[in-house]
């Protein structure tokens, strides 16, 4: 089934954001992209506010997954992670991107514009669409424990 994204970034990940935007809706993998924004360098809007929008909408279900960007991709993780229910990982490389999805079942992925390039990230988020979290695998019981700490 298309999945629902929500991409998003702070003024240094806006470029990357609206490269990757204009990629995902070409995608016939994705149903949607929703836009949390932001839309230009002179956005001063903080990261965190980006990421935590983002985050909150998959885990209120109206995304399947988020694609988030700042200048490390670090202070997006950071932030998408304080929303209860939300795995969020920064992934520079193709077997970090594929175990954040096969291992860790994490919904958000993020990237540091002033990290990697561009042509890299996307290709990594063009296997990031073909990769699915296999519920009936070892990992599933880990990342369950997981959401046990979170709910205790
Ligand atoms: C710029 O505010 C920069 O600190 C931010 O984009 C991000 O890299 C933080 O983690």
């Amino acid at each position: 089934m298309a999945l629902t994204l929500v991409i998003g970034g702070d003024n240094a990940g806006v470029d990357y954001k609206s490269a990757l935007k204009a990629q995902l809706e070409k995608d016939p993998r994705v149903a949607r992209v929703i836009d949390v924004g932001v839309d230009s360098a002179d956005d001063g809007t903080f990261y965190p506010n980006i990421a935590t929008a983002a985050a909150e909408k998959v885990a209120a279900g109206e995304a399947d997954r988020a694609l988030l960007f700042c200048g490390t991709g670090l202070g997006v993780a950071i932030a998408a992670n304080k929303v209860k229910g939300v795995r969020a990982v920064t992934a520079h490389d193709v077997y970090s991107v594929q175990r954040s999805v096969l291992s860790n079942n994490a919904q958000v992925l993020t990237m540091g514009q002033r990290v990697i390039g561009l042509e890299l990230a996307r290709e990594l988020v063009n296997q990031w669409l073909e990769l699915t979290f296999d519920e009936t695998s070892a990992s599933a019981e880990k990342v369950d424990a997981i959401t046990q700490y979170e709910n205790s």
